[in-house]
């Protein structure tokens, strides 16, 4: 879906398409020259990271595995409610794996600080985490992201798998919602 569609929602488009895969591309190519002669192993964490996902491992000119988790962290709101639940496993055992995380923001950092120290005790060869976009609050948290496409502000933003109460997942670009929608 292009922004077009939903033109009155946003106020501001952040990136557009085309940059967000060019970010990507160059993020591919710092984890093929990080990752060489080793295996690895890709998770993304649904449902955000789908679209990120998509294109990051497809930027990959090299082979990878792909796996998914599922945990829970927003309830329908827009704040962090740092309780995370698994919601869905691995289907791989990663012990010995070099495993890169991949999602699609960072905000507090909670979900994904609890998640490496779970996925840190299964023994893997290595844990990182490449993230499109980081929040500020993120920066103050132990967990650092290898790989970050952009810092930005404070602000709420949907599209390119990002969403508000389940919509603008589809879009693709990724902007800010506009207050009107929240209430
Ligand atoms: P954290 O635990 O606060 O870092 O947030 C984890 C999850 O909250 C992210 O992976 C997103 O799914 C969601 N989230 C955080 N900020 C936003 C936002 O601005 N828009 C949509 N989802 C967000
Ligand atoms: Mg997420």
């Amino acid at each position: 879906m292009d922004a077009s569609s939903v033109e009155n929602d946003l106020v501001n488009i952040l990136f557009t398409e085309e940059e967000i895969l060019e970010k990507l591309e160059e993020m591919a190519r710092r984890i093929e020259a990080d990752y060489e002669g080793k295996e690895l192993l890709v998770v993304g964490v649904l449902r955000g990271a789908i679209m990120v996902m998509a294109d990051l491992s497809r930027a990959l000119e090299r082979h990878v595995e792909t796996d998914w988790m599922a945990v829970s962290s927003y309830g329908s709101g827009t704040k962090s409610s740092g309780v995370v639940r698994i919601l869905k496993d691995l289907d791989t055992d990663i012990s010995g794996k070099h495993v890169l995380v991949v999602d699609e923001i960072i905000d507090t950092g909670l979900t994904l600080s609890w998640l490496i120290s779970n996925l840190s005790s299964r023994a893997p060869a290595s844990v990182e985490i490449a993230t499109l976009l980081r929040k500020p609050e993120a920066l103050a948290m132990p967990v650092t992201p290898k790989y970050v496409g952009w810092d930005i502000p404070n602000e709420f933003v949907v599209g390119y798998g990002l969403d508000y109460q389940e919509r603008y997942r589809n879009l693709r670009c990724i902007g800010t919602l506009a207050p009107h929608v929240y209430s």
